[in-house]
């Protein structure tokens, strides 16, 4: 993975027909998408449970672009080895995940995946200072993680704008997660983010057998941030 701040669209495959993952994200990648996002939850950190290790290396082989894995989960560290071993090429923890942000951190580099980091919509950006070279990618929540279809927090918008100042010239990116539509997805982009994840915007209306919706959907959200 080349570091680049052009505007990239990650399909999240919570909102993809989950009895169909491997042609679901094969459609998703032939329309358009830069990155596929894969929404692991606990059940615990968060109050909804989606898929594991197994899963993710079942679809590894689907994806030709890069496996963006969000981990939703607390604790993190035990787990970390099982993903990346399942091939993902980011592995994101929360920030809210535990009393030891830095060692999960370490521990993703570790395994040999790009660290990232999520902030769910209450947390603020005053403890990332001594973090910011530990990490490849700053996901902001713009909605509680959990579930997705959920409505955009526009409070995050200034919080992006605060990180993209921190971040200066270092080589991380801002992700952005929750609510991103054509309409959302411009203030975000505006504010400094550069990788959009988006479920329900990108999967509404299509499906395998008919997969153009989905490339529309992507066309749209990329046009919104002036990226046609
Ligand atoms: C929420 C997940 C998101 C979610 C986004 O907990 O992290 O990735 O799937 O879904 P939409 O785009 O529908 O808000
Ligand atoms: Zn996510």
């Amino acid at each position: 993975m080349t570091f680049d701040r052009k505007i990239k669209i990650a399909p999240s495959i919570l909102s993809a027909d989950f009895a169909n993952f491997g042609q679901e994200i094969q459609c998703v990648e032939a329309e358009g998408a830069d990155w596929i996002h894969v929404d692991v939850m606990d059940g615990h950190f968060v109050p909804n449970l989606t898929f594991g290790p197994p899963l993710c290396a079942a679809i590894r082989p689907h994806i030709k672009t890069v496996m963006d894995v969000h981990l939703m989960i607390a604790p993190v560290d035990p787990y970390i080895d099982a993903f990346a071993e399942a091939g993902a090429d980011i592995l994101t923890a929360h920030l809210e995940a535990g009393p030891h942000v830095h060692r999960t951190l370490q521990a993703i580099r570790g395994a040999g995946c790009k660290a990232g980091l999520a902030l769910n919509p209450g947390t603020g950006v005053e403890d990332l200072d001594y973090l910011l070279d530990m990490v490849d990618l700053i996901c902001v929540m713009t909605v509680n993680p959990g579930f997705g279809g959920q409505k955009f927090i526009h409070s995050q918008i200034e919080k992006v704008r605060k990180l993209r100042a921190m971040i200066g010239d270092r080589p991380i990116h801002i992700e952005i997660d929750g609510g991103i539509t054509p309409e959302t997805a411009p203030l975000m982009a505006e504010a400094g983010a550069d990788v959009l994840v988006a479920g329900s915007a990108v999967f509404k209306g299509g499906s395998v057998q008919n997969p153009a919706p989905y490339g529309e959907n992507i066309r749209a959200i990329r046009a919104s941030v002036g990226d046609a």
